[in-house]
């Protein structure tokens, strides 16, 4: 059994063979020294993971070293961000969550892990399921947005994508969701800033997805890089042992983010890199990742430790094997190498940018359509296509993607020209030059494919694009933040359009040419209350996404995406969530700034059709039931318009008293339905015990309460068809 041959390999393992297998190394291409170190380690059996190699041979060949030139010949694990593709580019994750299709987010990802497995990687960092609920922090586009419910759904299905039925599936990849736990909740939106979550936060919504994650059985979990309520995340024994193992059972390894564990001494929470070492293996760290540009690994030191007396060999042992056993579920003892042929078949295969294009369809949101402007006609005339993102490839892609080939990328433009032929002038103007990050982005180095720079006259093509605009039927601006403006280390203080785009924006509308804007970033921006005809949120649509655009644009598709978070009018809103507590007579007060409301520009949950749906006839099948109870609420949905049509059927229930306040709103279910023109659906959804109870600060503890509770059926957050039942004792 796996168990046997683990105990076997540990009995023949040296204390620094352990260390070793509880170390993660960086590898960036052809930086020697790094190499040589690393190789040095492999031959003697110290490395038991690495990271950032991404090319079959070189995995192939440093493999070789760890199986046939050290003492006991036990394989790596190579680990690689795969966020939303390898090398067919998905749309970011977000986006997946706004497709509010959980099997759709479960086929991409499936068709990542293929790509990256095929090359040789077995491990995947991802999904990212933190709740972001500040848009300054750029690391939202990672995740599913701000609701623990969607959040879960989307957690769970990545899982089952990138990893299958079990871990060892053909194909497949290990899943590590991170960053464990409350990396969202960061001060101010500020990357690695500490995060300050009351234990109701925590429970309710920052771990939900993680523990969907686990259900769904993730293979690893990496924990965060800040502090958690004063103890940083990777050094924190009631986060990585009492609730992780105790309390929810995990069984795989945890790894820590990169340097976490030398940075519990930058934190001053470890006196040195020693006691951090010592602290992360016994707060429950199997792996450390190694810091990426320094030699600082806080694990090598994990023998010195034993010695001293500060961890025992048990502690040692468990670590090692969790990892070990990871490693034989993987067949990676009876097949280390990397099957080259197979790689380039499965790289070149077509119907991986399918599942793109389709993704990318479905992920989009329409925020505006005055007049029904779209969709817009194959023989329009013409259209002038403006803007920084309108054939800018790398962009096209999103952040986080490495080995994609940027010629098998369709920009917008390019879907476009392809999509109306010779029947419609397409006319393209860049608009305004991609403004510059004040401070350098750390993929902006020598191991990450750059981004082309677009540096123009900004006044002159300003005026270029208003002449193409005015001459122009429709003008399509394609706007937002460039790949390397969002992600990692990459948060901002404002949700301005960065350089000068709002000055396009305004001088593209202002020619009263009808205009769609197409927004292509990860998180809501300030428009300063500029209203385009149309506007449409496309992330960043991936390998395919001009396709897909050009589908949605021209109506061979329809879009069907929502919102997976509120959008703010103004910054000073943040944060800004749907649901949030009744704190003050609301109906007496809505202005609680005097110079701003509190709702959103567009809710949680919004987007619109090209038809329209009603709700009518909601239903329940008990008026009460007991505590531990389910119940089942029934709508039926109309597609009022001629267009058959998708639209996300959204529950929200509120809690009216009980041991705890509860939200005005939370989302308890949701479906995605395909409606004919002119048809009705009628779709139920269960209210059970997961979806009543919720963590009270007054018990410390789970509770369902005997209560009433009011029930929202609608397209959005702010759904009107309501009802209400009641909970008895
Ligand atoms: O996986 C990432 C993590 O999300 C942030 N820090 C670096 C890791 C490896 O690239």
């Amino acid at each position: 059994t796996i168990k046997e041959r683990v105990s076997s390999l540990l009995s023949q393992m040296t204390v620094e063979e352990k260390a070793g297998q509880l170390t993660q190394y960086f590898t960036f291409p052809g930086v020697q020294e790094q190499l040589d170190v690393v190789e040095a380690e492999l031959r003697a059996g110290r490395a038991g993971s690495l990271l950032f190699v991404a090319e079959a041979d070189e995995i192939d060949r440093l493999q070789r070293i760890a199986v046939e030139e050290s003492r006991l010949g036990i394989p790596v694990l190579f680990g690689y961000d795969v966020i939303h593709g390898f090398r067919t580019a998905m749309p970011v994750p977000l986006a997946l969550a706004a497709s509010w299709d959980p099997q759709l987010a479960e086929d991409c990802q499936a068709v990542a892990a293929k790509e990256a497995r095929s090359i040789g990687l077995h491990w995947a960092f991802a999904p990212m399921v933190d709740i972001a609920r500040d848009p300054r922090w750029g690391r939202m586009i990672e995740g599913a947005g701000e609701d623990p419910y969607l959040g879960s759904a989307m957690a769970a299905a990545q899982v089952r994508g990138f990893q299958g039925p079990r871990i060892g599936t053909p194909d497949r990849v290990i899943a590590g969701p991170k960053h464990f736990a409350g990396y969202g909740g960061s001060l101010g939106g500020r990357d690695y800033d500490e995060a300050d979550l009351s234990d109701s936060e925590l429970w309710n919504i920052h771990l939900p997805p993680f523990k969907a994650a686990i259900e769904a059985g993730a293979g690893n979990i990496m924990s965060a890089y800040m502090g958690l309520n004063g103890v940083p995340a990777s050094g924190n024994h009631w986060l990585l042992t009492e609730v992780l193992r105790d309390a929810w059972g995990f069984e795989g390894f945890v790894v820590t983010d990169a340097g976490a564990a030398a940075d519990l001494e930058t934190h001053h929470f470890a006196a040195d890199l020693k006691d951090a070492a010592v602290r992360a293996l016994n707060a429950g760290i199997d792996m450390e990742m190694a810091p990426p540009f320094d030699d600082r690994s806080a694990f090598k030191t994990l023998p010195e430790a034993l010695k001293a007396g500060r961890i025992t060999m048990d502690r040692l042992d468990l670590s090692v094997s969790r990892i070990l056993e990871q490693k034989f579920r993987m067949g990676l003892f009876e097949s280390p190498y990397v099957d080259r042929a197979r790689s380039v078949q499965v790289l070149a295969m077509p119907e991986h940018r399918e599942v793109a294009r389709r993704a990318a369809e479905r992920s989009a949101v329409l925020l505006r359509n005055t007049g029904d402007l779209l969709p817009l006609s194959r023989d329009q005339g013409s259209i002038a296509v403006i803007g920084p993102f309108a054939d800018a490839a790398r962009d096209t892609s999103g952040p986080w993607i490495f080995k994609q080939d940027d010629g098998e990328t369709v920009t917008v433009l390019e879907g476009i020209r392809k999509a109306v032929g010779n029947a419609t002038r397409v006319d393209h103007s860049v608009g305004v030059s991609v403004p510059k990050r004040l401070h350098p982005s750390i993929f902006e180095n020598p191991f990450t494919p750059a981004t082309p720079e677009i540096t123009v006259d900004d006044d002159a093509e300003i005026a270029q694009a208003v002449k193409l605009a005015t001459d122009a039927e429709v003008a399509v601006l394609v706007l937002g933040e460039g790949q390397i403006m969002i992600g990692e280390h990459a948060s901002r203080s404002t949700l301005d359009l960065p350089g000068r785009q709002q000055e396009l924006l305004e001088a593209v509308v202002a020619t009263g040419t009808p205009t769609v804007l197409l927004i292509m970033t990860g998180r809501p921006l300030d428009l300063k209350g500029v209203e385009p005809e149309a506007q449409m949120m496309v992330w960043y649509p991936g390998t395919r996404g001009g396709d897909a655009i050009a589908r949605l644009l021209f109506g061979e598709a329809v879009p069907g995406g929502k919102l997976p978070y509120n959008w703010p009018r103004n910054i000073g809103q943040i944060p800004l969530p749907y649901a949030h507590l009744r704190s003050f007579k609301p109906e007496e007060t809505t202005m609680r700034y005097w110079n701003e409301g509190n709702a959103p520009l567009f809710p949680f949950g919004f987007g619109l059709s090209y038809t329209s749906f009603d709700y009518d006839n909601l239903r329940l099948s008990a008026e009460q039931i007991a505590v531990g109870e389910a119940i089942e609420v029934t709508v039926d949905v109309t597609n009022k318009g001629d267009v058959t049509a998708d639209e996300v059927v959204q529950l929200y229930i509120h809690q009216r008293f009980g041991t705890s306040a509860r939200p005005v709103r939370e989302l308890k279910g949701f479906r995605r339905v395909n409606i004919e023109a002119h048809q009705t659906q009628e779709v139920t959804f269960t209210l059970g015990p997961d979806e009543l109870r919720y963590w009270s600060t007054a018990t410390r503890d789970w509770v369902q309460d005997a209560t009433v509770f009011d029930v929202f059926v609608g397209g959005s957050s702010t759904a009107a068809l309501s009802t209400r039942f009641e909970v008895t004792a």
